[in-house]
């Protein structure tokens, strides 16, 4: 199906999704009331979850910038998530006017805001929100919105920001990104994010190691992984500089504030495909 004549999924309000929770932690925003006894414990486990997630969001538009600085103009936003301020494709034509991008999602109200508002933004003819999980490569590679608004023979700039914790080992994420990186053409860029514990302090430990539980209640549970382990996840891909860092840390706009507990908690990184 088109992403310009769907039907709004329908919604299990009383199971917490990731996308919304993480959306809360972005905006304040509470989708359900049925959401907040899981936001409030998380604020009791994880205190530092929502600054967390602004690192996060705020890598995520400086890797979209790298990218169209260094000449991309198609993206595939992977766990894109609901839209809010700084939407890939906001950013990308704020630099470049003509750039495509496809979100990719597997959350009900991700699909149904995003496909409304590029409805309301009327961008559905370069930009569009594909229902599909990314641990099916192939749907998503040849979804008929992939094909309309990717053209595989020019670089593709792909975005997995944060959406690999969601992906257990058991289903073999090498493989998957390998798939990815087999479709795309050489200059292609990929950026991804993952939530890590290897650096942080033992109060940090025991707090993500809590809030993880309480993801376990979630939709999805969330699988941490090692700065090695994350590395392992570009085999192919040329790290730009400066490597395997923070998300905070790319090529910061800002000063890093080296005290902020919440740094060491997100490794981040842009490769460039050979
Ligand atoms: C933490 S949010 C990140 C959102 C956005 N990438 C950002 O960084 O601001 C993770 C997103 O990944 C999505 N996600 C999780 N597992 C997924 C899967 N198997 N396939 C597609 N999307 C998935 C969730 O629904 C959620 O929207």
């Amino acid at each position: 199906m088109s992403s310009s004549d769907f039907e709004p999924r329908p919604i299990d309000t009383h199971k917490p999704s990731p996308a919304r929770i993480y959306h809360h932690m972005i905006t304040g925003e509470v989708i359900f009331e049925s959401d907040l006894p899981f936001i409030h414990r998380l604020y009791e486990e994880i205190p530092f979850y929502p600054l967390w997630a602004q690192h996060n969001r705020s890598f995520l538009g400086r890797a979209v910038r790298h990218m169209v600085d260094s000449g991309i103009r198609q993206f595939l936003d992977i766990g894109s998530g609901l839209p809010t301020g700084g939407n890939t494709h906001e950013v990308a034509r704020s630099l470049a006017s003509g750039t495509r991008v496809v979100y990719v999602d597997n959350d009900e109200e991700a699909i149904n805001r995003a496909r409304d508002l590029l409805r309301q933004q009327d961008v559905l003819e370069t930009t569009a929100m594909v229902d599909a999980d990314l641990r099916e490569p192939s749907r998503i590679l040849e979804h008929p919105d992939t094909k309309r608004l990717i053209d595989f023979s020019e670089p593709v700039g792909l975005l997995l920001i944060s959406v690999l914790p969601w992906i257990p080992d058991a289903a073999d994420p090498a493989s998957l990104l390998a798939q990815f990186r087999e479709a795309v053409v050489p200059g292609s860029q990929l950026a991804m994010t993952h939530v890590s514990l290897e650096d942080a302090g033992t109060e940090i430990k025991q707090q993500v190691a809590a809030g993880a539980a309480v993801f376990g209640d979630a939709s999805t549970p969330v699988t941490l992984r090692s700065r090695h382990q994350f590395e392992t996840f570009f085999t192919g891909w040329k790290l730009a500089d400066p490597g395997i860092t923070y998300a905070t840390d790319w090529h910061p706009e800002e000063p890093v504030d080296i005290t902020d507990y919440a740094r060491p908690c997100n490794f981040a990184a842009i490769g460039t495909l050979p």
